[in-house]
């Protein structure tokens, strides 16, 4: 499973990707408005460090303006992934730029239902929104295995993005199901490499040794 960064934080960016196991960013104008700067050339700098899938969404609202600012996006880099709400317009105007050989990746997805309609429109991710299905006391993860299970029936190319990811169980559970990829925020990043016993292991590791070594001197 790919795991891309959800947020337009340049130094988080930097940090996980040194690393080497970032595949991608995601950023939305929520996550965008938290950054000091052009978002232009924030979106450039993330391609130029992941040289992998980077979403920019667009801001319109109807099908024309969507295609003009998604073309134009899709100009800042080729790693630059078109991001559309979804809906009518969201659909439509994914099918058009997939016409023009630009990917897309539909958010906001809430239903199985949307995630279909979104496959069809030849979209390259599409991304379901778990964290805020759980807020409202509905399974966000049940919504994955049955988008996993749609796609595979009828072979759709569509990849499944794990969005509105809030904590390491979410990660799991997506890559028990065969998500394509998770997007997360750099504290759920984080939390991934934690385990308590790591910590105890290594701290006991050197302490025999220092011990041992101290004792032969
Ligand atoms: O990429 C958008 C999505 O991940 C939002 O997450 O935590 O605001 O629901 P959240």
């Amino acid at each position: 499973m790919k795991l891309f960064l959800d947020t337009g934080n340049i130094k988080d960016i930097e940090t996980y990707c040194a690393i080497g196991i970032i595949d991608g960013v995601t950023t939305n104008p929520s996550l965008m408005a938290k950054e000091a700067g052009d978002p232009r050339e924030i979106t450039k700098r993330i391609c130029q460090i992941v040289k992998g899938p980077v979403s920019a969404e667009v801001l319109a609202t109807d099908v024309e303006g969507m295609i003009r600012e998604g073309r134009d996006l899709a100009t800042i880099d080729p790693h630059v992934v078109i991001k559309v709400p979804f809906g009518k317009a969201g659909v439509q105007a994914c099918k058009a730029l997939r016409a023009e050989g630009i990917r897309v990746n539909v958010t906001l997805v809430f239903s199985a239902a949307q995630a279909l309609l979104a496959a069809k429109a030849g979209a390259t991710f599409v991304s379901p929104f778990v964290g805020r299905l759980d807020d409202v006391a509905t399974d966000g993860m049940e919504l994955i295995q049955q988008i996993v299970e749609i796609y595979r029936n009828y072979g759709f190319e569509t990849e499944v993005l794990v969005a509105s990811v809030r904590h390491p169980m979410h990660v799991v559970a997506a890559a028990r199901m065969g998500a394509d990829i998770c997007t997360c925020p750099a504290p759920v990043i984080e939390s991934l490499f934690k385990h308590p016993l790591t910590d105890i292991g290594i701290d006991r590791f050197l302490k025999d040794w220092d011990a041992a070594k101290g004792a032969q001197q």
